[in-house]
């Protein structure tokens, strides 16, 4: 992929890449106005039942509520949310979230999602990029922390590719089904020396 920076947003690079097929992926901060779209990617995730945590019907996030929660991000210097956007359609979104305490407030929890149709082809990894880019730059945040189900190989395999590290893990944490469970995964990755 061929990346070049576009502009600054919100203290965020935009990032403009190919993608394999020629569509054009940009990366940029979250914007109110990406309410929808956001919500209708994250929708679109939850309902295929597989490697989250949130199942539909327990996400009930109206527009509004998303819009304040885009708002308190762009707020906060040391959160973000960023959008995956292909020909103004929003295809994945990246969050980071700060702890409100201030003991822990040099870390940020990852959270990411790409609509199945986009999987693949990079999109992940250049929001991942594009977020420890701006955490390196933040002066706020020194660590990124996220966890995975044991059973999600693929995402796995990515976040090791980018650097990040098995830490620990809750044997059992999340129950899939009756009789089901997988271990929650937690890794982390320094941005900071
Ligand atoms: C996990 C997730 C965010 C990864 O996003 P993605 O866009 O598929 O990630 P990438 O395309 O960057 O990387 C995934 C794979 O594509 C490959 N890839 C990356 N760039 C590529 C390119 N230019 N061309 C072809 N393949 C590429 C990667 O090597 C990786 O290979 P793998 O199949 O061996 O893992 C996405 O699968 C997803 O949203 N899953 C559902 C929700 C979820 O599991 N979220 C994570 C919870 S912790």
């Amino acid at each position: 992929m061929v990346f070049r920076g576009l502009m600054t947003l919100a203290q965020v690079r935009a990032v403009e890449s190919i993608l394999p097929g020629g569509a054009k992926l940009v990366v940029r901060a979250a914007r109110p106005e990406d309410t929808a779209g956001l919500l209708a990617a994250t929708v679109a995730v939850f309902e295929e039942r597989g490697h989250t945590v949130t199942e539909p019907d327990e996400f009930q996030v109206t527009e509004e509520q998303e819009r304040a929660w885009v708002q308190r991000h762009l707020d906060d210097p040391g959160s973000l949310v960023l959008v995956a956007e292909v020909d103004g359609v929003v295809i994945g979104s990246l969050s980071l979230e700060r702890p409100n305490r201030r003991r822990l407030a040099h870390t940020a929890i990852l959270g990411i999602v790409v609509t199945k149709e986009w999987r693949g082809r990079g999109v992940g990894t250049a929001l991942i990029r594009s977020a420890l880019a701006w955490a390196a730059e933040s002066g706020a945040i020194e660590k990124v922390c996220l966890s995975v189900f044991s059973s999600n190989v693929g995402a796995i395999g990515l976040y090791e590719r980018l650097g990040f590290a098995e830490e620990g893990r809750r044997p059992r944490g999340i129950k899939v089904g009756p009789g089901s469970y997988v271990d929650e995964v937690l890794m982390y990755r320094f941005v900071t020396r």
